[in-house]
């Protein structure tokens, strides 16, 4: 684990934008929760739409990222969801207002640090965060404390360009420091299209490129945006999408070595842990 931190950080990234990070970490976070787990979804992102991809309304009440400069008590801002995993909502913002909260983060990144350690100390929790794409304040606080940083791919030629950096885990940069916390990076192909040449030849290319840190692979899957408008999952592992995302949530818990991962599955529904003595 990244800190001593007696709770797993995962981390959603992307170099470029509309890859495909909220959609994986929302379902990361439900698929997780529904396996038993006691997750806390956090969007890191003004968009504010993890919350659309977890079953709320975009007008939904709540804020947390966007409130981060009041210093608020993060167990209060929490929301729940309909898929089992508790929200930290960033809040709805104007842009000018994301350019000062993005400005706050840089300047005092532990408006965002101090929060997240103190998540981190309540044990059985899992922390899933997505942030906005490319480098930011919010990523470079997150960086440090995250257990697993999962960096959302498409199968396309500006991915495959970006394949040797990050098996020379040179993608956050140079120096001792970024290469240790790229060392914590694993990838996942999404929109993966069977048939399609370019596609097939980058799935193979990041297969011999990354090896074992190709975390997960999830095909291009229209129900995935049909389901995001009935406000649904794919859960139910269906064929396709489904299936894939499923197979991710349990590569997260293997990776993290989450409980009843590899093994015997938890047999706890999310309702019986006791959200209240967190
Ligand atoms: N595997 C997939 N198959 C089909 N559509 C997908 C898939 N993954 C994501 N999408 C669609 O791609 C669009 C962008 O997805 P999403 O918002 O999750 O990307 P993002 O990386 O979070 O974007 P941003 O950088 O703006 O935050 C959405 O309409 C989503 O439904
Ligand atoms: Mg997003």
């Amino acid at each position: 684990m990244a800190g001593l931190s007696a709770v797993p950080l995962i981390a959603f990234a992307s170099p470029k934008g509309g890859v495909g990070k909220t959609t994986l970490a929302a379902h990361a976070a439900a698929l997780l929760a529904r396996a038993g787990h006691r997750v806390v979804a956090l969007d890191l992102d003004p968009q504010n739409a993890l919350r659309l991809h977890l079953g709320l309304d975009l007008d939904a009440p709540g804020a947390f990222g966007a409130r981060l400069p009041e210093r608020p008590a993060w167990r209060e801002a929490l929301v729940e969801t309909p898929c089992g995993a508790r929200l930290l909502p960033f809040g709805a913002v104007d842009p000018a207002r994301a350019m000062e909260l993005a400005q706050a983060l840089w300047r005092e990144p532990a408006l965002l640090a101090e929060p997240l350690r103190e998540m981190l100390a309540v044990p059985g929790l899992v922390l899933v965060a997505d942030t906005p794409p490319g480098p930011g304040p919010a990523l470079a606080a997150l960086q440090p404390l995250a257990d697993l940083q999962v960096l959302v791919l498409l199968a396309d030629a500006g991915s495959a360009a970006m394949l040797p950096q990050i098996a020379q885990n040179r993608q956050l940069g140079r120096g001792t420091l970024a290469a240790r916390a790229a060392e914590r990076a694993a990838v996942v192909l999404n929109q993966v299209e069977n048939g399609v040449t370019l596609s097939e030849a980058v799935l193979e290319m990041a297969e011999q490129a990354l090896g074992p840190r190709l975390l997960g692979v999830v095909c291009r899957d229209e129900a995935l945006a049909e389901a995001l408008a009935d406000r649904r999952m794919l859960i139910e592992g269906e064929p396709g999408a489904g299936e894939d995302l499923q197979l991710l949530a349990e590569a997260l818990a293997k990776r993290l070595r989450l409980p009843g991962a590899g093994g015997r599955a938890r047999v706890e529904p999310p309702g019986l842990f006791d959200w209240g003595r967190m």
